[in-house]
């Protein structure tokens, strides 16, 4: 195990710089976007809302329409697999004067949407549901009022929504959450001109009229090098490097956890870019041992739970994570489909009705798992299928192209 990587740009600050970009006066650049299924959703949704946006590339300029400017779609919005794309554009339009009806894959269509539909109904917005509260789902945008909201958890994807929706009302709004989530848009925001404050797990956007352009460089994502700071802990020697990583505090969760199992990771060349920390990951094979996550860490390493789980079983040690109900509201349940395809390869692992369980096991992990269509399943279980001695199968290996089209020639490159 040996070399040098760049993982792709952040996926929630892609999906960001698209939308707020769209949504400024000028043009912006934008640098280093990922270039994925996910991102593309939301570059679609967008231009069907008369957004200006080109192909995605790795320097792309936007066009953008003004606070107001986007317009009536002429077709259902499509959001496939993406809950960021629907969440965050939910709160778009329902700060128009238009109605528009979201779409999705079936994984997206199960995904819970009352929780962006009470803060938006609240402002004045309308919802209309075919089944519960998931997709096919009609939003009627109108000028909205202020809101001061508490959501009860922490997700920066109802934050964003209801900070975009007040945006575009030109009405102050203000969220309140149990921990803080990650916090790209209100850098962003801010990096653009508005008045954003920000006291601890509270964010209070203020009026503006406008927001200016912005050149953004996306740093690479976080929760896709968690994959090769995993496998480079769990490999039998040598040294990986990830460059130009993210290293916002609402993200570095899974590095926290892995150092607090003994992983070797130094941090260099840290920096300030675009209002984001960024910086190298230098990864030693190093002897982990057991740990435990709670509620109150869980939305720093909500996306590399999965990971992390497969990371105890590959390192046979003991995992208990627990107050991550959330995930089983993600692409996936999550919590059923690492606990069962952790079995499947002979890995003792238990559900928890909040989280999960694994237990150090000597046996040899071996045989098929099914990521039921879930892009971070099917690349944890591909890192622990790498990590030495693990004859592993990911069947539908594809669906990474959501968040990592390349994810399995990288994997190749550094493992070879
Ligand atoms: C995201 C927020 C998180 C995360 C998702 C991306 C974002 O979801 O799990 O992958 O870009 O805002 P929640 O807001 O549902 O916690």
């Amino acid at each position: 195990m040996s070399g040098i990587i760049r993982v792709p740009g952040d996926k929630s600050i892609s999906h960001r710089s698209l939308i707020l970009a769209s949504l400024a006066d000028g043009e912006s650049c934008i640098r280093g976007i990922l270039d994925s299924e996910d991102v593309r959703a939301t570059a679609e949704v967008l231009r069907s809302l008369g957004a200006a946006i080109p192909p995605l590339a790795d320097e792309m300029r936007v066009k953008g329409a003004g606070i107001r400017g986007l317009r009536p779609p002429r077709r259902a919005l499509d959001c496939a697999n993406s809950g960021t794309t629907t969440r965050l554009l939910a709160g778009v339009v329902a700060a128009h004067p238009f109605s528009a009806r979201f779409e999705g894959d079936a994984s997206l269509s199960r995904r819970p949407m009352k929780r962006v539909a009470e803060p938006l109904t609240y402002m004045g917005a309308r919802f209309e549901f075919e089944h519960g509260d998931g997709l096919p789902m009609t939003v009627h945008g109108v000028d909205l009022r202020s809101i001061d909201w508490d959501t009860h958890a922490s997700s920066a994807q109802v934050k964003s929504s209801i900070l975009l929706a007040g945006l575009i009302s030109e009405v102050e709004v203000r969220v309140t959450e149990k921990s803080p989530s990650r916090d790209h848009t209100e850098r962003m925001l801010r990096a653009m001109g508005a008045d954003v404050e920000i006291d601890g797990n509270q964010v209070c956007l203020r009026p503006a009229r406008r927001l200016n352009a912005i050149e953004i460089d996306v740093p690479a994502d976080p929760s896709s090098a968690a994959f090769f700071v995993a496998l480079a802990s769990l490999a039998g020697g040598g040294e990986l490097t990830l460059t130009d990583v993210c290293l916002n505090p609402t993200r570095t969760g899974f590095l926290g956890a892995m150092t607090r199992m003994g992983a070797q990771v130094d941090t260099t060349a840290r920096r300030i870019s675009g209002g984001e920390e960024i910086g190298s990951l230098r990864v030693r094979a190093a002897p982990l041992r057991s740990t435990r996550i709670t509620e109150a860490e869980v939305p720093s390493l909500i996306d590399e739970l999965p990971l992390l789980a497969c990371v105890a079983a590959g390192a046979r040690v003991d995992l208990e994570i627990t107050g991550a109900a959330e995930l089983r509201v993600k692409e996936s349940d999550r919590i059923s489909a690492v606990v069962q395809n952790l079995r499947a390869v002979g890995a003792d692992a238990e559900e928890l009705p909040d989280g999960l369980r694994v237990h150090a096991s000597r046996r040899e992990l071996s045989g098929t798992i099914d990521p039921r269509g879930d892009h971070r399943i099917a690349m944890a279980f591909g890192i622990l299928s790498a990590a030495s001695g693990n004859r592993i199968t990911v069947s539908n290996p594809d669906c990474v192209a959501v968040s990592y089209p390349r994810f399995w020639e990288d994997l190749r490159r550094v493992a070879a």
